[in-house]
């Protein structure tokens, strides 16, 4: 195989609670993860050696970029010594909570395994993904799924209904170590499993960032205010989205958030888009047809 497109597609957390700090420096997590349609594209080709080149200059294209590590991990792992041209087209803006560099990393895995031939079962894949980072195996499953642990063990769950969505992306992002730093201990929620995932609506890293970035609470009650079925931040932000039941009611809400009183401060960017489903996110990010195995 001389090529292999994927689409790296970013997620939101539809909830997210904080079950308690761990000895580690990780928090324990109970989170619902949903695919949404703002995608990077990733293309790697074969090659002698590795290479990496991304069109964000802002974003690195070496060795400390997720996806180089990735390519280095499934090295190690197999002991493969070929290497790749991998192109890497962004979208995903980074630090927004968004997951941007880890659905890169995580579909960098599966394009590499597929380009060189390898074939590593799903734990090693899995372990592989957690070892990059928490929100990395989430990539591999897509659509709607349960996180738990520090967000790395997945448990998928079946599509929740397509929604429209809206990103509204703040001109600043928000360091995901900062914020849970700024949780303290009062902002946890300890206490028994989730009983209804479908219902729960809540993150609770919302009010540690809104302390540090006073203006991410008036901009999500900018976001309430639409009619937005749910308006939460992603994961530990800056992202804020709202949920609408169909596209073009995301739409419109993106039309009312664009006038200059709504509350937005100067460099907001505003993306409509929608949740993607597993059947989707398999085939256009892990190059697999539904119900196929892996
Ligand atoms: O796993 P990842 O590298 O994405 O985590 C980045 C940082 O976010 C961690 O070093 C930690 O400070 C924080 N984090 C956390 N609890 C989690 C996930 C991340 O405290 N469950």
């Amino acid at each position: 195989m001389s090529g292999v497109t994927a689409l790296a597609f970013a997620k939101v957390n539809l909830s997210l609670r904080v079950l308690g700090r761990r000895d580690d420096g990780y928090h324990e997590l109970d989170t619902v993860f949903q695919t949404v349609g703002l995608a990077d594209r990733l293309t790697v080709t074969a090659a002698d050696v590795l290479s990496l080149e991304v069109s964000d200059p802002s974003v690195p294209s070496g060795p400390a970029n997720l996806v180089w590590k990735a390519a280095e991990a499934l090295r190690a792992a197999t002991g493969f010594s070929g290497g790749a041209e991998i192109r890497l087209e962004k979208r995903i803006p980074s630090a927004g909570g968004l997951g941007g560099g880890s659905s890169d990393a995580a579909v960098t895995l599966v394009a590499l395994a597929r380009l060189w031939g390898l074939s590593l079962s799903s734990g090693a894949l899995e372990d592989l993904a957690a070892a990059l980072g928490s929100d990395v195996p989430f990539f591999l499953t897509g659509g709607t799924a349960r996180g738990t642990g520090r967000g790395e063990r997945i448990e998928p769950l079946p599509d929740a209904p397509p929604r429209g969505v809206l990103l509204v992306l703040p001109p600043f992002g928000a360091s995901t170590p900062d914020v849970f730093r700024a949780l303290g201990a009062t902002g946890l929620t300890p206490g028994a499993p989730l009983l209804n995932l479908a219902a729960e609506d809540r993150n609770d890293l919302e009010p540690a960032a809104e302390a540090l970035f006073p203006m991410l609470e008036t901009m999500r009650r900018a976001v309430a205010a639409t009619g937005a079925l749910r308006a939460r931040m992603s994961g530990s932000g800056s992202t804020l989205f709202g949920l609408y039941p169909d596209v073009a009611a995301a739409a419109a809400a993106r039309v009312a958030l664009s006038a200059r009183d709504a509350g937005l401060p100067g460099g907001t960017r505003l993306v409509v888009t929608g949740t993607v489903g597993r059947p989707d996110y398999e085939l256009q990010a892990l190059g697999r047809s539904s119900g196929s195995s892996r």
